[in-house]
């Protein structure tokens, strides 16, 4: 395979690729082929750490290596489409982060690329669904044991975004589409539905904010910090616009009847990374939050009356998903694991097995971008949006 990116997502796609044939039985071999990124001296040190066999500075030529077949895409979300397009019509399979591109007209892009070039598959990073109490969840969904649902409830909450935070490429537009909503609201959405299994039938209302709107130049703030190493202040360098919001909060239907809130922010101190969502059903309720990953809570409303109560499931057992995989009961696993089992379900389809739950391919994916899309439109204009007017 190829990898194209080589900082935060490079470095916990490379962890999972070389760690999945460890945990998993899987049904073909992999081989790290080739890394690209933009500084030669740079990515050479990242092959050899990660156990790259090479590096490039040439994302075009890891494509078109005639060892790879698989290429992942872990650069900023403007250049997905043209890294993902050029790779299916180079005849690789390809696995795409998140959000599926910065606007919705690439997104449609890359989903009808991916339709056109059959003997590829698509894959897109939503690695939350593979926590085992997510991966727990949507199986207890599918089992019937919440029955009808009536309400999502889904918040992801970062506190990086304040003032003093630079205009790193996910501050503007151009480059990552939208701010907290694309970043944030885009694994929520995935997760709704994953967990659910229910569409979106339309954004009833939304808004969107950008409290910061200038950050300081990057190539300025990355010169000199903005607190010196003394821990004194010093004055802030060129400041530039940031065009993307930091925070969105909506509201939607389901088809079916259900109804969900959702909000995204990178301002809300305090909460480090807080992905989190609670459905309601009528015969029980799952609640779960990233800052607590190994547990799920769960509310069974079939008990007597008086033994209800929420109670909390550690997912560590054999017999929950993926759990197995790794460590004995009660040996709790972290961030990377979603990540390795992502891997390993990707190695499995490419060798014509199952993944043990759906894996997410650009078709699916596109439905989130159109949720996206739908709530930056309802905050914009004021109106409900329905999906399938986006989608049109
Ligand atoms: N699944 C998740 O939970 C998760 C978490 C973080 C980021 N992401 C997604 O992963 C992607 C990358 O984010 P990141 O945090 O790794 O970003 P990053 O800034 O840490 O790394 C981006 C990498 O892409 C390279 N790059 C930038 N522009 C490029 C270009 N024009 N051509 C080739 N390479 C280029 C950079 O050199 C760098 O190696 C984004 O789409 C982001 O939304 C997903």
């Amino acid at each position: 395979m190829a990898l194209l990116g080589t900082k935060f997502m490079g470095r916990a796609h490379s962890n999972a690729w070389g760690a999945a044939p460890k945990f998993f039985d899987l049904p073909m071999t992999t081989s790290l082929e080739v890394v690209a990124g933009r500084d030669i001296a740079q990515t050479h040190a990242f092959a050899k750490r990660w156990g790259w066999r090479q590096a490039t500075a040439e994302w075009r030529d890891a494509i078109e290596d005639p060892m790879v077949s698989l290429v992942d895409v872990a650069t900023p979300n403007h250049v997905h489409r043209e890294q993902s397009i050029a790779a299916l019509e180079a005849g690789r399979s390809v696995a795409c982060e998140k959000p599926l591109a910065g606007t919705l007209v690439h997104a449609r892009e890359m989903a009808t690329a991916a339709r056109k070039v059959k003997k590829c598959r698509t894959f897109v990073w939503f690695n939350y669904r593979r926590c085992p109490a997510v991966a727990l969840a949507h199986q207890l969904v599918r089992e019937g044991k919440l029955g009808r649902i009536f309400h999502v409830r889904a918040s992801y909450l970062q506190d990086w975004g304040g003032p003093a935070t630079p205009l790193l490429w996910r501050f503007q537009a151009s480059k990552a589409g939208s701010g907290a909503h694309g970043d944030l609201n885009a694994h929520i959405i995935d997760m709704a539905r994953f967990i659910t299994g229910l569409e979106f039938q339309e954004v009833v209302g939304a808004i969107e904010e950008t409290f910061v709107k200038e950050r300081e130049i990057l190539d300025a703030a990355a010169r000199a910090p903005a607190i010196s190493a003394g821990g004194a202040k010093r004055s802030p360098g060129k400041l530039g616009r940031s065009n993307v919001d930091d925070a969105v909060l909506f509201l939607a239907r389901f088809r079916g009847g259900a109804i969900g809130s959702f909000e995204a922010t990178r301002l809300a101190t305090g909460n480090k990374n807080r992905n989190a969502i609670e459905v309601n059903g009528e015969h029980g309720s799952i609640a779960f939050d990233f800052e607590r990953m190994n547990e799920l809570r769960w509310w069974d409303n079939t008990l007597p009356q008086r033994l209800r109560g929420w109670s909390t499931i550690n997912c560590t057992e054999s017999v929950h998903p993926y759990a197995g995989n790794y460590w004995p009961s009660a040996h709790l696993i972290g961030y990377e694991h979603g990540f390795t089992s992502m891997a390993a379900d990707i190695v499995r389809v490419l060798g014509g097995e199952s993944p043990l739950v759906p894996l997410p391919d650009f078709d699916d994916a596109l439905q989130t971008q159109a949720v996206l899309e739908a709530a930056l439109v309802a905050a914009r204009k004021r109106v409900p949006v329905r999906i399938k007017d986006v989608l049109r």
